[in-house]
């Protein structure tokens, strides 16, 4: 079980990775536009997120920080509906503003920055 956890924090990570990679080639030297990609990303760790927040294979006696996963699923809630938004107004051919686009990453930094931090 342990193992299978371990597999299912591989797979968020590689959802982190898809969303925050996307948005950092966008960001340096890209259009600064919102990719569809970046929305996988954000389902796949979240799906793995939301998989991880529960109790099981934990070593004895540990058990999920809620206050933590809560938080980082409030802020992912809002990268969904910036994301969402932003791919929504690109499609009608307008731009997204400077502030949406920035405070995408900053997000998604600040969630991984809780992960490895808040223990
Ligand atoms: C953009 C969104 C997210 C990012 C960038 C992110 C990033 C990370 C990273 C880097 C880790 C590894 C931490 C470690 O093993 O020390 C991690 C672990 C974890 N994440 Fe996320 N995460 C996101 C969203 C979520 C959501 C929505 C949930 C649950 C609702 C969640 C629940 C967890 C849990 C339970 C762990 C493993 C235990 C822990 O260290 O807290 N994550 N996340």
């Amino acid at each position: 079980m342990e193992t299978l956890r371990h597999i299912v924090l591989f797979v968020h990570l590689i959802g982190f990775a898809v969303l925050f990679g996307a948005w950092a080639v966008q960001a340096f030297g890209g259009k600064r536009q919102f990719a569809t990609i970046m929305e996988y990303g954000l389902l796949i760790a979240g799906i793995a997120g939301l998989a991880l927040a529960a109790p099981w294979g934990l070593p004895e006696g540990a058990e999920p920080n809620y206050i933590k996963i809560g938080t980082k699923l409030v802020v992912l809630v809002v990268i969904g509906a910036l994301v969402g938004s932003g791919l929504a107004r690109q499609k009608r051919g307008e731009k997204i503003t400077p502030a949406v686009f920035w405070l995408v990453g900053i997000l998604t930094a600040l969630n991984a920055g809780i992960a490895v931090i808040w223990r």
